[in-house]
């Protein structure tokens, strides 16, 4: 099925609830944790199965919040399933919620992105603690990302082939490719050692600045990706996996392209690679340090054009200023970013990384945040 329109498109719902590796875990933890009259929170309840897992699992009361329009599906399934006396659904940003009627013992969630700490997951769940009674538990409790040397030939073919296109090189374009971060289903021959799992990162800790682990190298010759899964403990004994070889989920790898590093069989790689906006479209940039070199990447890198373009790729409009709201022009103008009622992306970088060093400590981080906060407001215009 082709979606068109995120979350309010029903393709896009059916094709998670059609996962059924991914609703069979979700289906075991709720069974497990969820206790006859528990209060229950279901963050992002799309379709509401979650919700009616939870509910069917003996929940006294379920609140199940989804910021789309969504939310309506929710309510119709509860109906037709004779759960509407248990779900309550709510239709809001979990992030405006300043309280419930009731603290949840349980917050169920699926916010996974192929990049498990998608959809501000992290000050998601951080705000689902403040909610939530003293000890709730949380589906899932934790996740680790998994790194994997590899070098896909997939991606090799399809540059090639950009190398004569009716008889035209697109040498520009393969270039661009080379750099850009991609997702891709990889196959274990893409791989050229084993998948190395990282620490596990609690649902509700802030959202790491860092991820650093390891890819181990297993046969000489060149590494040419990084490629990233996760593995997400719903519940003890309840993993969910998008790693490579795993039982097929709707999730595919994430994958950080290098320039050829030559690998030693027996040697293991260190990543380290830092998400640089807190906007849902993240940008990375990335190092991978072998005996024989390091290689650094750069997502925005892989970019076609110049600055403007950049401001439509994060979906800001580029003609003219910005106009902001009141209450972020406010704080615009006292950071010194403002000008008038509209905001400047440079200026608010510039103020951002003067009055921040240690969060933003160089230009290029500062924009990144800029760009991101301009967006929000442009999408909440
Ligand atoms: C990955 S889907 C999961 C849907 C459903 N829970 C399931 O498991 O099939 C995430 C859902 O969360 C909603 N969502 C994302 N962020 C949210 C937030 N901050 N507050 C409320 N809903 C949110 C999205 O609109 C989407 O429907």
């Amino acid at each position: 099925m082709t979606r068109l329109y995120g979350y309010v498109d029903p393709a896009e719902q059916a094709a998670m609830v059609l996962d059924h590796v991914r609703v069979d875990a979700y289906a075991r933890a709720i069974a497990q944790v969820v206790r006859p009259g528990d209060v229950v929170l279901d963050i992002g309840s799309g379709t509401g199965i979650l919700a009616m897992l939870a509910a069917r699992a003996g929940a006294g009361r379920v609140y199940a919040v989804e910021r789309t329009g969504a939310v309506e599906l929710v309510r119709l399934h509860a109906k037709a399933n004779g759960l509407a006396d248990v779900i309550e659904p709510i239709r809001a940003d979990l992030a405006d919620i300043e309280s419930l009627p009731e603290a949840p013992r349980v917050v169920v969630s699926e916010m996974l992105g192929h990049f498990a700490p998608a959809e501000q997951s992290h000050r998601v769940y951080r705000q689902a603690r403040r909610l939530a009674a003293a000890g709730a538990v949380l589906i899932p409790t934790d996740y680790r990302l998994v790194f994997a040397a590899a070098r896909p030939r997939g991606a090799e073919l399809e540059l090639a082939e950009l190398a004569d296109v009716h008889g035209l090189r697109l040498d520009a374009l393969i270039e661009r490719l080379r750099h850009r971060v991609a997702l891709t289903r990889l196959a274990p021959h893409d791989l050229v050692g084993p998948q190395w799992a990282g620490p596990a990162i609690p649902s509700d800790a802030e959202l790491p600045t860092h991820f650093v682990g390891e890819a181990p190298v297993a046969v000489d010759g060149p590494v040419t990706a990084i490629a990233v899964s996760f593995t997400a403990t719903l519940a003890p004994g309840v993993e969910l996996t998008s790693a490579v070889g795993a039982a097929a989920t709707h999730w595919v790898q994430t994958l950080f392209p290098i320039d050829p590093l030559p690998g030693r069989a027996g040697e293991s790689l260190a990543v380290d690679l830092w998400p640089r906006i807190s906007a849902d479209r993240g940008t990375w940039a990335w190092r991978v340090t072998g005996e024989r070199g390091v290689r650094e990447g750069d997502a925005m890198d892989a970019l076609v054009g110049d600055r403007t373009d950049f401001l439509a790729q994060l979906g800001l409009r580029t003609r003219g200023p910005i106009a902001t709201p009141a209450r972020l022009a406010a704080w615009a103008a006292m950071l010194g970013g403002a000008t008038s009622d509209t905001v400047d992306a440079d200026r608010l970088a510039a103020a951002l990384h003067a009055a921040m060093p240690h969060r933003y400590p160089d230009m290029t981080e500062a924009r990144q945040e800029a760009l991101s906060l301009l967006r929000a407001v442009d999408r909440a215009n």
